[in-house]
């Protein structure tokens, strides 16, 4: 047996760094599991993810962002996801479909039916076995996220000045993309199509608060994933 775990949550809920703990713990404990994340993961992905978040690109059609997201996607799953899951091991990985329900969907508001087909089409129809879900008020996730580009820029800016290399920008930052730059009604609008997908479907979600202690949310997880290991063989 394998394991599929995704992890979604608005900005700056902290996910990335609780799945990176939780791979670790796992890690640790013996068992065969990759940490990815979405869009990127492989070469080719992350090629795409830097098209699809640079902010230069201010022209995106909502459909090209879509289609971009399913690319990257469709190349995760076919390079890295499924071939992990068929050798036996945890796949974690930091977003993934809902993501393209909350952010397209409710958020840009391109059809949801459509968007399960693209997504059906892209994944061969591979769902997460289970999907953490890191909740946090937007405006507190957002200024989270600004916090982070504001500690990348002075960073940047302390390094020694190479006037002949470009500064880096806001847009080449990992910290904050086009999406991030969003209002803030769009960011509502995806933490609210989150809080709709999860009603639908309370077998696959489990919520967790993310505004408490860091290492209180972790223990959180790792009771949670409990229960999911026992069909998982150990690498001793
Ligand atoms: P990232 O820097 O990875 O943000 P986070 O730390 O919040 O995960 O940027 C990914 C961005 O892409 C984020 O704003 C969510 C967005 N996104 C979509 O809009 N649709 C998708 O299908 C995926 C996977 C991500």
């Amino acid at each position: 047996m394998s394991l599929f775990i995704t992890f979604e949550g608005p900005e700056g809920s902290g996910k990335s760094t609780q799945a990176r703990y939780l791979k670790d713990y796992l890690q640790q404990a013996g068992y065969p599991v990759i940490l990815t994340r979405e869009p990127g993961g492989t070469p080719i992905s992350d090629a795409v993810r830097r098209l699809v978040l640079d902010g230069q690109w201010t022209a995106m059609e909502p459909t090209t962002e879509t289609l971009l997201f399913a690319a990257a996607r469709a190349q995760l799953v076919g390079e890295v996801i499924l071939p992990y899951l068929k050798l036996g091991g945890i796949v974690l990985c930091d977003r993934y479909a809902d993501s393209t329900f909350a952010h397209q969907g409710y958020g840009l508001g391109r059809n949801l039916t459509e968007l399960r087909e693209i997504t059906r089409f892209a994944t061969g129809g591979l769902q997460p076995d289970v999907t953490f879900f890191l909740d946090l008020p937007v405006e507190q996730g957002l200024q989270r996220k600004r916090k982070q580009r504001d500690d990348f820029r002075e960073s940047s800016q302390l390094a020694l000045p190479l006037p002949h290399l470009p500064q880096p920008t806001p847009s080449q930052s990992e910290h904050w993309n086009r999406l991030d730059a969003r209002e803030i009604a769009y960011h509502e609008r995806v933490r609210n199509g989150y809080l709709e997908m999860i009603a639908a479907d309370q077998q696959r979600w489990q919520v967790f608060d993310a505004d408490i202690e860091r290492e209180t949310l972790t223990a959180q997880l790792l009771a949670a994933v409990q229960p999911y290991l026992s069909t998982i063989k150990t690498l001793s």
